[in-house]
């Protein structure tokens, strides 16, 4: 039987997009859930023309409450029965009480070569400090923000003249490519983290 996969967004859900077209033919898993802790997400319209059913649970109503947001966020989640949460662009924190009742089933991409540049603004840190390459991560999610066992990275160059914006634009289409890998790899049991290219 398929493994079930939610995503979580926050945004316009490329990297959603890149994984709900790799859930086809004989990937081991589906799409179950998109949801988004906002209801402005651009993503959300792109999942439902995928005919992949949608959720919003807004954090806002639940402003200093971090807790009540998360046990709404985790009754949307446990109505569609996930195998695995995938976090594409979510960008809320998660506590650890909720990450750990996922543990294990919880994936996340950074866009960032971990364990360098946890958090945000990670391309701009990455300019700043002089690095030569930067790219991104598909991690476990656990307690510590961004901490998690890595299951792949991709690498690209950054050049001279580079911008945020620009390196952005250079990452983000091999996250588009190292995410689907990695969530195949997990949902036949392989952890073993990859490097790309
Ligand atoms: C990606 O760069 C992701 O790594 C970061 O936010 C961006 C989300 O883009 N955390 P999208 O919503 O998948 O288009």
């Amino acid at each position: 039987m398929s493994k079930r996969v939610a995503i979580l967004i926050s945004g316009s859900g490329s990297n959603m997009v890149a994984l709900a077209e790799s859930m086809v033919g004989d990937h081991p898993a589906r799409p179950c859930l998109v949801l988004s802790n906002t209801p402005q997400a651009s993503g959300l319209a792109k999942a439902r023309a995928m005919g992949i059913e949608t959720a919003v649970v807004d954090h806002r109503p639940f402003k200093g409450d971090r807790a009540a947001f998360e046990a709404v966020l985790h009754e949307t989640l446990r109505a569609a029965a996930p195998d695995l949460i995938a976090l594409a662009g979510f960008m809320r924190v998660l506590t650890g009480d909720f990450v750990r009742q996922y543990e294990g089933r919880m994936l996340n991409i950074h866009p960032s070569l971990l364990p360098k540049y946890k958090g945000l603004d990670t391309h701009a840190r990455a300019i700043a400090a002089g690095d030569t390459e930067a790219g991104c991560t598909v991690h476990e999610v656990t307690a510590e923000l961004d901490d998690g066992p890595i299951l792949g990275q991709a690498r690209v160059p950054i050049l001279p003249g580079d911008t945020p914006a620009t390196l952005a634009a250079r990452v983000l289409p091999m996250e588009h490519t190292l995410y689907p890998a990695v969530l195949r790899r997990v949902c036949l049991g392989m952890r073993a983290p990859i490097m790309l290219p």
